[in-house]
């Protein structure tokens, strides 16, 4: 029973004894240190902290010789796969017998932090991005209003005026004001609430797949790893093509016309977003092998106006999270050369059932 209670704990507990041999890991701790509890039982303290963290070995000895606890803050084990951040605490334990005086066991808890860590850089970004977007709109609004009247004024003076070729510039201002009430119709965003309804993931993606290939005339390959027992979500199918659309083309412009492009769903437990927590969701991942995306670039993407091409307007993806946003959803993304992946979180089940 205590056992099952151990591997329900989300702290990887392991177990050593006098002789830094491991005698006991719990499920969480087999997640850490991505290996099986039959393949690393038994190994010795070395052989498992001394590539990720040697300080750990140090500390362990000390517990062993001096019979003293140690604990450490936002200690960094690298692991081939992914470097994870933990809370260190090593326990010594004194054997059952009264006359015990040397430890017997050692107790290491591992508390892992870089959820915690990512989720409160998160908040910061969807408080950042909140702010700037109610900026950005307000300014928006500003210059729509009297560009009403300034397009209206210059029809008036349009049907006035007599002169052919003065009538050039009244066409000027009119065309010239359509189209910045266009640009800030972009920048305002979405302006209809989603009207959810039972929808398969993959009708959108597919519908995507199809006007992108239409669209580069099959230049570009686009791969579809879908997970097929996904289950429906509630959504606008046309705001999720939208959303999927400006993040694919983003895709096929880093690819200049040559490359490769997944498009991956699969099901993923377990997220919070904007400090609510879901427990079942499907996240999209759209890969491609392009140029990637410059590291000063990497945090501001997401912002109206931010673009890295001469001819880009930058509000694709600001447009994508608004929309993804409105579905209680998030975008990730992470890149280096030849990979870029941005990751589409939609939540299917909520913690508290909703
Ligand atoms: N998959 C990607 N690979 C490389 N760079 C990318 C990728 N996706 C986005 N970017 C970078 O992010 C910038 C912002 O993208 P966003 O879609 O918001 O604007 P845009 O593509 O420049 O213009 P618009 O979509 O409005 O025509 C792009 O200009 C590009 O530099
Ligand atoms: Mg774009």
């Amino acid at each position: 029973m205590h056992k099952k209670i151990l591997d329900y704990l989300n702290e990887a507990i392991l177990l050593f004894n006098r002789q830094l041999s491991l005698t006991y890991i719990n499920s969480a701790g087999e997640a850490l240190l991505a290996e099986s509890s039959k393949h690393v039982l038994g190994r010795s303290a070395k052989e498992i902290f001394k590539l990720s963290n040697p300080s750990v070995l140090v500390h362990l000895q000390q517990c062993l010789d001096n019979n003293e606890a140690f604990v450490d803050r936002e200690v960094t084990l690298d692991n081939p796969k992914q470097n994870r951040v933990v809370h260190l605490s090593i326990t010594p334990l004194l054997g059952d017998k009264a006359c015990d005086k040397a430890c017997d066991k050692i107790l290491v808890e591992l508390q892992p932090l870089d959820q915690h860590l990512k989720i409160t850089k998160e908040e910061q970004l969807v408080e950042q991005y909140h702010i700037s977007r109610m900026l950005i709109r307000g300014l928006a609004h500003e210059i729509k209003n009297p560009l009403g009247g300034i397009r209206g004024a210059a029809q008036l003076l349009d049907l006035e005026l007599e002169n052919e070729e003065l009538k050039e510039y009244t066409q000027i201002i009119i065309a010239e004001a359509d189209r910045l009430k266009e640009l800030i119709d972009k920048i305002l965003g979405p302006n209809k609430p989603p009207q959810k309804k039972s929808l398969n993931i993959h009708q959108a993606l597919e519908r995507v797949r199809q006007l992108v290939a239409a669209e580069t005339t099959g230049q570009i390959h686009i791969t579809c790893d879908y997970d097929p027992s996904i289950p429906l979500l509630q959504a606008d199918k046309n705001q999720l093509i939208q959303a999927f659309l400006n993040i694919v083309r983003n895709a096929v412009q880093a690819c200049q016309g040559n490359g490769k492009i997944i498009l991956k769903t699969r099901v993923h437990r377990k997220i919070t977003i904007g400090r609510r927590h879901y427990k079942l969701l499907v996240k999209v991942d759209i890969i491609d092998n392009g140029m990637g995306i410059k590291e000063n670039m990497l945090g501001q993407i997401f912002y109206p106006m931010i673009t890295g091409r001469a001819e880009g307007t930058g509000l694709g993806l600001s447009i994508s999270q608004s929309l993804i946003n409105q579905h209680h959803g998030m975008i990730e993304c992470c890149s280096q050369p030849n990979k870029t992946i941005f990751s589409v979180y939609l939540p299917l089940e909520c913690d508290d059932g909703r």
